[in-house]
């Protein structure tokens, strides 16, 4: 994970710029070398389990047009030679080395932390002025881009008519910078910004994600729904009311106090939240492996034990944990994993914070960890359900386990 920005150590970052005012850090990452090319992103651009877009400068006389993938390999071939620029999104979960990339900004909170998008674009492309709802860091990946930045905007800020995108009619350009491969640009929420490639390149950015009220909302109701034969909500309202065509304020009272006891239960909105954040952004991603690939638990606790091991997150999973009390008042660490929940003692913190802290699981962690029955238990759920891959190293008996 990083601990500097150039010359400036990440506490300074957060205190000064982090959702405050753009920054640009040259040679963030010295000698950095795209570990792939645009064929690359083209080949990505034709899976149906990748998220794809072209945007174009121009089409069919329309100002900024959208295309969504997948797309065909003869589309991609007959693209015009300028004025559109390829988008991959998630491209950390395809390519080991970006969810690496990803894991260097680890320094920000886990849970904010989405996705790393690449853009190609050939000389003069651009995606157009705009301005993002969350923080970005663009990293220049290949070629040099030149980006300007603006103003803060918000919904009134003067927008292109005829195109699906939100683009900016213009912005006063504040400050303007070259970017060379491994240099970076920070740009809080909502600061308008319009990069355009110099030559053939590619462009990163780091994205970050902030759930809405109305996502936690829904997301709470899908969690308790099939649950709802639960105690605190089995009351039906047959019984209420005399007069035909009144409602009984009664039900409102009852449904009040209903979800009332539900929010009361504090264990399950620390257990439904974490499920929810801990979601993988592409569920296809996180794959059981074979059955017949792995031993048995017994063989498989012992191989951990014993050899080396190398470890490390699949590349789409998601890990997080809280800490918080039990009705019992017994504190306990819970870890998220894709949406899965695991309950542990509180004494189990300092394995979850480590194994939560990046994707490269350190060296000995598990093989001290499945000492532990209840932390063995934990470890062969997530490697049989394919978030945690785990290989042996030793010289002679290299593969996975
Ligand atoms: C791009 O890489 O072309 C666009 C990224 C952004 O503006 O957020
Ligand atoms: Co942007």
């Amino acid at each position: 994970m990083l601990t500097h920005l150039g010359d400036m150590p990440v506490a300074t970052f957060i205190r000064d710029y982090w959702q405050k005012r753009p920054l640009l850090i040259r040679q963030c990452f010295p000698g950095f070398e795209c570990p792939f090319d645009e064929n690359d992103l083209a080949g990505l651009a034709l899976e149906e389990a990748v998220e794809s877009r072209i945007i174009y400068e121009k089409r069919q006389g329309k100002p900024w047009q959208l295309e969504r993938g997948p797309f065909r390999d003869k589309k991609l071939r007959k693209l015009p030679e300028v004025g559109w620029t390829l988008l991959i999104q998630g491209l950390d979960q395809w390519l080991p080395e970006m969810s690496d990339l990803l894991d260097q900004f680890r320094f920000l909170p886990g849970w904010r932390l989405d996705d790393i998008m690449a853009s190609f674009a050939p000389p003069g492309g651009s995606v157009g002025p705009h301005y993002d709802h969350y923080d970005v860091f663009l990293i220049q990946a290949l070629g040099r881009r030149r980006w300007q930045v603006g103003p803060v905007c918000d919904e009134q800020s003067p927008r292109v008519n005829g195109t699906p995108l939100r683009i900016l009619d213009g912005f006063p350009v504040e400050q303007e910078w070259e970017l060379e491969p491994g240099d970076v640009l920070y740009l809080p929420p909502a600061v308008a910004h319009h990069g355009v490639a110099l030559e053939n390149g590619i462009t990163l950015s780091v994205g970050f994600r902030s759930p809405t009220q109305a996502e936690l909302l829904s997301s709470f109701a899908d969690y308790w729904i099939p649950q709802i034969d639960s105690p605190a909500f089995d009351r039906d309202y047959a019984d209420l009311g005399r007069h035909t065509g009144r409602i009984p304020p009664e039900i409102v009272d009852d449904f009040k106090k209903s979800l009332t006891r539900l929010l009361e239960r504090p264990n399950e909105m620390h257990s439904w939240m974490g499920r929810f954040l801990s979601h993988p952004k592409t569920d296809a991603v996180v794959e059981a492996p074979l059955e017949d690939s792995l031993p048995d638990d017994a063989e498989l606790i012992e191989a951990l034990r014993e050899a080396p091991i190398r470890a490390r997150w699949n590349d789409g999973s998601r890990y997080l944990y809280q800490c918080y009390e039990m009705p019992s008042k017994q504190t306990v660490v819970e870890l998220f994993v894709d949406g899965q929940g695991f309950v542990l003692p509180a004494d189990a913190q300092t394995f979850v914070e480590q194994l939560c802290h990046s994707n490269t699981v350190p060296e000995g962690l598990l093989s001290e960890a499945v000492k532990r029955p209840d932390l063995a238990d934990v470890i062969v759920k997530l490697i049989r359900s394919g978030s945690l891959r785990v290989e042996h190293c030793d010289e002679n008996d290299t593969g996975h386990i």
